[in-house]
Parts: C-alpha cells; sequence; structure tokens
C-alpha cells in the first residue's frame, strides 16, 4: 500500500481491501537497487511508474552487497561479454551518482579510490598474471606491481604477499546508501513507492494488465518489470515455466568497525586470493569495512554459519593481519539471483509471454556493479527502444521457452561459465 499510509491507518481498516492504484504505465515488482533505479529511470523519461517491495527483507542483496564496482579484478575467461557490461556500466557510474544524489538531495555512497588485487601465494599470482592478458583484452586497466608496491600503496599488508594488481578505475559504492538515495530520488520524480509484496501479474488477452499485491490492492500498467532478485520466482499469474529459471546463491558477509582514532586497516578496495579461495575487504569513509563473501549454492538457506565466517576472517588475516583486531559490527547473510548463465536478464520475454512482461532479474554477483546499465537499458525497453549494445547479449529473451517445444536453451551466448566465487559447494 501506498507509503503515506501509516500501520497505524492500515490496522484501522482491516477488511477494507486496498483501493487500486494508478493507472501507471510501469510497474516494477522489487525494491531493491536493480527495481529502484528502472523506476526512476522510467520516471526520468516521462513514465508514471510505480515500485512494489515489502519493506527491506534482511537478505535481499541490495541490503548485503559490500558495493565493489570491479569490472577489472573481477575479469573471467567465459564471461567476457558480462564483464564489458560491467566496464560500461562502471564507467557510467560517476554520472548516474550525480543524477540519482540531484533527485534525492542526499549522498549515494559512491567512493572514487581504484581496487588492489593481490596473491597469497605463488600459484595465486600465477592466476593474477593468467587474467592479466583477459583485462589487456578487454580493455580494463590493471598494472601488475610488486609486492613492494602493493604494501606501498597499503601499508597494513602482510609481508609475505606476493605481489598484485592495481585496478585505479575499479571503485565502490554503499548499496544501503545507494539504495535509500534512489528511493527518494525515485519518489522526487514522481515514482510511487507501494509499501507491499508482489503477488500475481494480472494478464488479459495476451499482455499483462498490472500487478496484484499480497494485500490484495491492484496496480495498473501495461508494462510489468519482474526485478525482486532471488524471490522474482514468487510472483505468481504467469503460465507454467514461462520464467528462466532463478536460484539463490548464498552468500555470508561480515561488517567490521575500526576503533575509534585508529587507521582503517585498508584505504582502498583489497581483494585477495589465498590458496585459490578469492576474499574481499571493502572500506567505507566512515570506518566500516566489509569482508565478504562466501558463495554457496544451498537454496534459501541463510544462516550465518562457524565455517563461512571462520573462513572469511582466515583468509583476510591472512593478508591483512590487522583485521583481527577489528570489531564484528554486523554478519550478514545474502541471496544473490543467479540465473542459468549467471547474465541479467533484461527485457522482454519475447513472443511466448504475455506483451508488456519484462524481467530485470538474475544479476548474481554483480547487482551493484550493474545498476546504472540495467537501469539505462530497463528504461529504453520500457519505452519500446533497442537495448544499449552491450546489454543486447543479456536480453531475457535469450531463455524464453522455443514456440511448440516448451524447452529453453541452456546457455545465453558469449558468457557464463567461469567466476572466481568462492564455492563451498562440497563444504
Ligand atoms: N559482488 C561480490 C559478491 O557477490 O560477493
Amino acid at each position: 500500500m501506498p507509503e503515506s499510509l501509516s500501520g497505524a491507518a492500515r490496522a484501522a481498516h482491516p477488511t477494507h481491501p486496498p483501493r487500486p492504484s494508478g493507472p501507471f504505465d510501469a510497474v516494477v515488482a522489487g525494491g531493491g537497487l536493480i527495481g529502484l533505479a528502472t523506476a526512476w529511470r522510467a520516471a526520468r523519461r516521462g513514465l508514471r511508474t510505480a515500485v512494489v517491495a515489502p519493506s527491506a527483507d534482511p537478505a535481499a542483496a541490495s541490503g548485503v552487497a559490500a558495493g565493489m564496482l570491479t569490472p577489472a579484478t573481477e575479469a573471467a575467461f567465459g564471461e567476457e561479454a558480462l564483464m564489458r557490461l560491467g566496464a560500461a556500466s562502471r564507467d557510467r557510474y560517476p554520472s548516474f551518482i550525480a543524477e540519482v544524489e540531484a533527485d534525492a538531495g542526499t549522498p549515494a555512497g559512491y567512493r572514487a579510490r581504484g581496487t588492489l588485487q593481490i596473491a597469497f601465494d605463488t600459484d595465486d599470482l600465477a592466476r593474477l598474471t593468467e587474467l592479466g592478458e583477459l583485462q589487456t583484452r578487454l580493455g580494463l586497466k590493471a598494472e601488475r606491481i610488486t609486492s613492494r608496491e602493493c604494501r606501498r600503496l597499503e601499508p597494513m599488508l602482510a609481508p609475505h604477499v606476493r605481489g598484485g594488481v592495481h585496478a585505479p578505475d575499479d571503485h565502490s559504492v554503499d548499496p544501503r546508501r545507494l539504495t535509500a538515495a534512489l528511493r527518494r530520488a525515485a519518489a522526487a520524480r514522481g515514482a510511487v513507492l507501494v509499501s507491499d509484496t508482489a503477488a500475481e501479474v494480472l494478464c488479459a488477452g495476451g499482455a499483462v494488465r498490472g500487478l496484484r499485491t499480497a494485500s490484495g490492492a491492484e496496480l495498473a500498467a501495461d508494462r510489468v518489470v519482474l526485478a525482486a532478485g532471488a524471490w522474482t520466482p514468487d510472483i505468481g499469474g504467469l503460465p507454467e515455466g514461462l520464467l528462466p529459471p532463478l536460484r539463490p546463491v548464498k552468500g555470508q558477509l561480515l561488517r567490521l568497525r575500526t576503533p575509534a582514532g585508529e587507521e582503517p586497516v585498508v584505504s582502498r578496495t583489497v581483494r585477495g586470493l589465498v590458496k585459490g579461495a578469492p576474499v574481499y575487504l571493502v572500506p567505507r569513509d566512515d570506518g566500516e569495512i566489509v569482508l565478504g563473501a562466501t558463495q554457496e549454492e544451498r537454496g534459501r538457506d541463510t544462516r550465518l554459519t562457524a565455517g563461512g565466517v571462520y573462513e572469511l576472517l582466515r583468509d583476510a588475516h591472512e593478508l591483512v593481519p590487522g583485521v583481527s583486531e577489528l570489531e564484528i559490527a554486523e554478519a550478514c547473510v545474502g541471496l544473490r539471483p543467479g540465473s542459468p548463465d549467471n547474465g541479467p536478464l533484461l527485457g522482454p520475454l519475447g513472443p511466448s509471454a504475455p506483451a508488456g512482461l519484462h524481467l530485470a532479474a538474475g544479476h548474481h554477483r554483480h547487482g551493484v556493479l550493474l545498476t546504472p546499465a540495467t537501469a539505462d537499458a530497463m528504461a529504453a525497453a520500457l519505452l519500446g527502444e533497442a537495448l544499449p549494445e552491450e546489454a543486447r547479449p543479456f536480453a531475457a529473451v535469450r531463455f524464453a521457452p522455443q514456440a511448440g517445444t516448451g524447452t529453453r536453451p541452456e546457455r545465453g551466448p558469449g558468457h557464463g561459465g567461469g567466476h572466481d566465487g568462492r564455492d563451498r559447494e562440497e563444504s
């Protein structure tokens, strides 16, 4: 229901069905970074938009993510198209942040300090060197540097760090601040924020007609965007098997606090490989350091585990021993939305789906990085324009069921497969 209606007012009318709202040009199901940025950008382009999302789910990826904007140090063989989209989105960040902050009137937590990627042992260094070739091919700035140069950039690194890669253009953003700013920016542009759960897409005559919420409100619109992260498959009203499968990919993280008056243990994002396992430390201006993250395929399990936390702290301590002195402020578990090829699903699903149905889902590890590019692509799709060139390999239609066969392709073109995630499936 509309945000302006207080909880007390809702409780006072428990038997009255909520009033239908709209009509809107587009209703977005999902109020994380992807949903909000889509609604905000579409509103800036003149569409009347609404966003339907429950008040924050603690496992929603936008509230848990560290906020690395690091396509160079995330580069993985087999994911070239995804990295190109990531680099384009990263390059959009400064102007995107300026526009969001101007509309919101509050800072969005962008921090342009670069990223250092470091290796614990010689095998880890060999892996970083291999990736250097890919970074160069993709035109991503990433300079191989010695162990001593790494410590010159980050004096609190362990002396045995073998060397690394400096990516001066890979920055970070605080996803919680950006989410809050996007909510204000979207509202300032006239988007209606509805605090409810998206329950069902309303369809008639082969086209979407709007969205019904869990509390029974109906929002009329001829375009509906499904952008509810790992919860997107819960939205009903669509033929069985229409949506490409999305799987939750669990991530455990710690938020660490630097004691008052002390220097933070790192000044820029530090990504490490420790015996093949990735770990990252992402500092904020207020001294918080986000330490992440596990990558586990365990369905909707959101338990914080001793093993997950132990491995993160063990590996971070190997690279930056001072981590052990920090206070643990918060432990978080989030669910990333993983698509069949780990690339995002953008825009309409094609002729097998109701007209006006769009996806902005499946961003897996890259939702924060891909927020500006997704917002641009989705606003274009909602206005009936072609997706921007770098987003085209990620058109949702690549996984649409094939007419007549009911099957869908298993992989999208030009990407998928490689990643450097901290897989703990076997543990
Ligand atoms: N983007 C980093 C992660 O998903 O852990």
